[in-house]
């Protein structure tokens, strides 16, 4: 099989295509062959070496695909070869050839394609869930949703969009705002020439939000907690700001992980605050609850609901062009790499 590996911590030049063996299914495994397979803003992370639950380099990162399952291990019931498929795995998916649960695998709807399947199930499961099972999107509420374009950015506005009456505030450079807004975003933020909690405060005559979104990390945990109403909730999900430029920066490090908020029960109580944190690869082992979002997720894409959009799609031989693609902040929805 050929695969993307990392082969050592640094810049995008240290992606290489190699070849290996076929891995050959274990029990309650299927396997698949890659179609596409999706790359998240984790895994520039990971080349960077700035993703600490990424195995260590050389290492084959990804963690969805979409597929054709071509072998069945034992006692694999429900899947069957020559079904095209979704799954996640935990890494290894930048592959043309992968092995998966079963239990992490669901059959893509007929006319869903491999690109646009792939693009699906890290941005929207964790769309979905932060909204619908961590947070209990209401009618009528406010959202901050950072990082606005990305993939992951989209999928929340997309789903936001399907509660009445909510009103989100996306952050983005400007260019972006156009796409922002066919999104349904409520009110795009420059978040690079302007303050956005200034901005969001003006715009809630000083209130503040519901709900913040936030994959940023830092002292912008420490800002979304100050634009939140009572009974209001921050999601953290990220640690975005440690990664700027192509490679780690020790000095970023301590200065981000010291703006960090310090929280006790005892302050969030007196506020009326919840802070909540999501870590879909630490859901591993909760893959009845991955499976159930995942295929309400699909319900949504065949009601027409949600469409990933994808910003552009490379072949493993230019992984390196779309991992700076994500790395130089250009990325308007989901990069994919294609086998
Ligand atoms: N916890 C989980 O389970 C989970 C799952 C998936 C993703 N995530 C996190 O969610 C975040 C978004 O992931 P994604 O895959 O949707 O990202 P993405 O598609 O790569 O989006 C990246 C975009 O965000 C914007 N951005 C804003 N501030 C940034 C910053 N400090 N560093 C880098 N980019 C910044 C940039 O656009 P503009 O600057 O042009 O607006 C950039 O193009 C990441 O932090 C990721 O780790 C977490």
């Amino acid at each position: 099989m050929r695969a993307v590996w990392i082969t050592r911590a640094g810049g995008p030049e240290v992606l290489a295509v190699r070849e290996s063996a076929d891995p050959q299914p274990g029990r309650g495994e299927v396997r698949i062959r890659v179609h596409a397979a999706g790359l998240n803003f984790a895994e520039v992370m990971a080349r960077q070496g700035l993703y600490p639950d990424a195995p260590k380099p050389p290492c084959v990162v990804g963690y969805e695909v979409a597929g054709v399952v071509d072998a069945l291990g034992p006692d694999v019931a429900g899947l069957q070869a020559g079904q095209r498929v979704l799954a996640l795995v935990r890494f290894g998916g930048h592959a043309d050839t992968v092995c998966a649960p079963a239990e992490r695998v669901l059959p893509m709807p007929d006319d869903l394609g491999f690109v646009e399947g792939a693009a699906l199930p890290v941005n929207f499961l964790t769309a979905y869930h932060m909204l619908f099972r961590v947070a209990n999107l209401r009618p009528g509420a406010r959202v901050l949703v950072h990082m606005a374009a990305g993939g992951v950015g989209q999928a929340v506005l997309q789903l936001c969009r399907t509660v009445p009456e909510v009103v989100t505030f996306g952050t983005a450079s400007a260019a972006k705002h156009a796409v922002l807004r066919e999104e349904g975003c409520t009110h795009p933020i420059d978040y690079r020439t302007e303050d956005y909690a200034a901005r969001v405060l003006d715009l809630t005559g000083g209130e503040g939000v519901d709900l913040v979104l936030d994959p940023l990390g830092g002292r912008d945990w420490k800002r979304g907690l100050r634009l939140l109403r009572p009974v209001g909730q921050l999601i953290a999900y990220g640690f975005a700001n440690l990664s700027v430029g192509e490679r780690r920066s020790i000095r970023r490090l301590v200065g981000q992980l010291s703006g960090v908020p310090l929280l006790t029960p005892y302050g969030v109580m007196d506020r009326n605050q919840t802070v909540s944190g999501v870590n879909l690869g630490h859901l591993w082992g909760r893959a009845d609850l991955l499976r159930e979002e995942l295929a309400a997720v699909l319900d949504l894409w065949r009601a027409g609901a949600v469409r990933p959009r994808v910003d552009g799609v490379y072949p493993f031989e230019q992984a390196a062009a779309a991992h700076r693609r994500i790395g130089e902040r250009r990325n308007i929805g989901k990069v994919v790499l294609v086998p």
